[in-house]
């Protein structure tokens, strides 16, 4: 049976096995690997810290997780269909390692950050 995320170090196994699979991605790996370019060893511990501190309560995390997003979007725009394939891939990752209350806010809260992003996206660029 699989366990409840309940570490730092389940967030990080989290968080590494879905920017596995978000790199493979057709429509979000170009986002990452060609546009953002994103250092993968310097971006995990800070997602990291923001996971272990929504769901454990940890206060690992500061600073906004907005604005790197909204910096992106100037580049190429973080429509809705992507942020869904986003939650898609973490919803998948998120069960396919980890089940109980815990894993459930994990894709709540990913679903709530993700409609916040986008929707204040869209106003932003109107
Ligand atoms: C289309 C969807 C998304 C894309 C393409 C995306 C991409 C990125 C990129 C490229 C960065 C790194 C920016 C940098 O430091 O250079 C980043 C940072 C981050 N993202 Fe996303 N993201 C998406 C959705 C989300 C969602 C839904 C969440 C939360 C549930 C999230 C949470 C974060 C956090 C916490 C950071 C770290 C910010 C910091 O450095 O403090 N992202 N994202």
């Amino acid at each position: 049976m699989i366990g409840d995320i309940a570490t730092r170090e389940d967030c990080e196994r989290l968080v590494r096995a879905f920017y596995e699979r978000a790199f493979q991605d057709d429509r979000l790996g170009p986002v990452f690997v060609d546009i953002a370019r994103l250092d993968l060893d310097a971006h995990v511990p800070r997602i990291t810290s923001f996971w272990e501190t929504v769901l454990l309560g940890a206060r690992s995390y500061g600073g906004g997780a907005f604005v790197p997003h909204y910096e992106l979007d100037q580049q190429v725009p973080l429509t809705s269909e992507l942020f869904n394939r986003w939650v898609a891939l973490w919803t998948m990752t998120v069960d396919q390692m980890f089940a109980g209350p815990v894993a459930d806010d994990a894709k709540r809260r990913a679903e709530l950050v993700a409609g916040a992003f986008a929707k204040r996206l869209a106003e932003l660029r109107s």
